[in-house]
């Protein structure tokens, strides 16, 4: 069973994550969260939301490297959850994919990026989902569910050639609508 959980920055994708696992470990089960090694946001070891819940983690590199480790550790779990799954290579669907043969795997990830493209890795595990849960944020602008992320530079949106990955919080992203948000240039 694959559930990817989707949506844009503070819609609550690593809240619902980590609610989900709880419940399997009060359920007794054994369960495993990876995260990639850029987000050291909040915390090194721990995946952590932006209302300071946090769960502990096994850091994996996120390269071909990252998603071998989980392919492999993974086996020995019945649940395997990976949060930002956005930052490693599209290969991770298909380990997570083949995991879920046999145990729950729960995979959580940005929709699209600074600049309103699709992240390829998220993509490819949403096709692979038996459930796909689509979260919303709450718009900066009106209050109304957000589904886009703007990044911003002094308050202004950031330029289309500002790099895809810059790990961040409130400081630099907000929630937008489609009505609000604004195509960097
Ligand atoms: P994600 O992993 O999707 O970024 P988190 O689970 O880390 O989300 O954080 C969700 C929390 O972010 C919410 O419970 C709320 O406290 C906080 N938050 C901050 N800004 C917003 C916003 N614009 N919309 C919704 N929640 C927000
Ligand atoms: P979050 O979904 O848990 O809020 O985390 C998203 C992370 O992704 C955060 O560290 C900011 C980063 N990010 C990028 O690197 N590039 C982007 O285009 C966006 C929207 C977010
Ligand atoms: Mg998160």
């Amino acid at each position: 069973m694959l559930i990817v959980i989707v949506g844009p920055m503070f819609a609550g994708k690593t809240t619902e994550l980590i609610r989900r696992v709880e419940r399997y470990v009060i359920a007794g089960k054994r369960a495993i969260v990876f995260k990639p090694s850029i987000d050291a946001r909040y915390d090194s070891s721990k995946v952590a939301a932006h209302n300071g819940l946090k769960f502990g983690a096994y850091v994996v590199p996120p390269d071909e490297a990252g998603v071998e480790a989980i392919g492999k550790l993974g086996l020995d779990y019945d649940v395997v959850a990976v949060d930002e799954i956005q930052f490693f290579p599209p290969s991770l669907a298909d380990v997570l994919n083949g995991l879920a043969d046999g145990r729950v795997v729960i995979a959580a990830g940005l929709n699209l990026d600074f600049r309103g493209e699709p992240f390829e890795t998220t993509m490819r595990t949403m096709a692979f989902a038996d459930r796909v849960i689509s979260l919303t944020a709450v718009c900066k602008v009106c209050g109304r569910p957000a589904t886009r992320t703007q990044r911003l530079i002094n308050g202004l949106p950031a330029p289309r050639d500002s790099p895809r990955i810059l790990v961040g919080g409130g400081d630099s992203y907000e929630a937008r609508c489609r009505r609000h948000y604004v195509r960097p240039a």
